[in-house]
């Protein structure tokens, strides 16, 4: 079966994660706590939102949602960061991006505590992971390299081939693709020719944002690609009577890419539900760090 079921993996991993967090609450009396901040209210960030707190409970840890309003000024929103960071609590905090305009992501995200930061977008964090040091991952791409490395086993040696190069995948991504011993190549939108390069790759990371842009004849035959992308498209009723509906799909053409690749990620259905699944996982981390 070629097909990388992300789905399951993250159910089975939420699973695991809920059975330690219920070990831990036995032996410690306490139980991993995870602050989500969503600064306005942008509809596809409050469904994240809703989704993360959900999720969290359902692994049976603490959630602390802290909604505010869009015109929250960054100064009254560092001084939730400290609280939280003091806050024995709270293991792990989440600032929910893109934030407002008049505020700095740099300058919200490194007032976090790194050995809170489990979106792993800390400078810190970062710069572990660079240099090999046990670091907290940002989430998709540690999603994505579970699913890797479930598939593959051993990278050592394969070619990987990343498509963007964005701080919250495409440069982590490469980062934990070289760490794991692949010959990495990281394509862009100013890259020549992507096409030569990913024709060349054992593994191919997809994460930017346009539907459809990996074709099979891209792709080298028995390669594994996993697809980042999550793009809503409108579809045009058979009926023209009808309205036209929307669909997700992915930076892969899936149906084009399905046969020749030797392991392949839906949308929906792949990576999306494992970035959830790795932030609860990070939490844990968090946690078992300091207690
Ligand atoms: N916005 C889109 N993706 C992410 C993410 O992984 N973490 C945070 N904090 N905000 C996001």
């Amino acid at each position: 079966m070629n097909i990388i079921d992300g789905k399951k993996f993250a159910e089975n991993l939420r699973k695991k994660i809920a059975e330690e967090v219920e070990e831990l609450k036995d032996r410690t009396g306490k139980v991993p706590g995870l602050a989500v901040v969503l600064v306005g209210n942008d509809p596809a960030s409050q469904v994240y939102v809703a989704n993360k707190a959900k999720q969290t409970k359902e692994v049976g840890m603490n959630s602390y949602e802290h909604v505010l309003t869009a015109d929250t000024s960054q100064k009254d929103l560092l001084h939730i960061i400290k609280n939280l960071n003091a806050n024995e609590n709270v293991h792990g905090i989440l600032v929910q991006l893109p934030l407002p305009k008049h505020i700095s992501e740099d300058a919200v995200i490194n007032a976090i505590s790194p050995e809170k930061d489990v979106d792993g977008f800390h400078v810190v964090n970062r710069g572990r992971l660079i240099t090999g040091q046990d670091a907290l991952v940002p989430c998709t791409p540690l999603g994505c390299l579970m699913l890797l490395k479930d598939r593959l086993f051993n990278l050592e040696g394969l070619h990987a081939v990343v498509i963007g190069r964005s701080n919250i995948v495409g440069k982590p991504m490469a980062q934990l693709l070289l760490n794991e011993g692949c010959t990495v190549t990281v394509c862009h939108s100013k890259t020549k020719d992507i096409k030569s390069h990913t024709q060349k790759a054992d593994i191919i990371v997809v994460a930017v944002g346009k539907p459809n842009m990996l074709e099979a004849e891209w792709i080298k035959e028995g390669a594994t690609i996993i697809d980042v992308g999550i793009n809503r498209v409108t579809v045009q009723a058979e009926n023209s009577n009808e309205s036209p509906t929307t669909k997700l799909v992915g930076d892969v053409n899936f149906n084009s890419c399905k046969e020749k690749a030797g392991g392949i990620t839906p949308v929906p259905g792949g990576v999306g539900p494992m970035t959830i699944a790795c932030l609860l996982s990070n939490t844990l981390k968090a946690f078992k760090a300091g207690n």
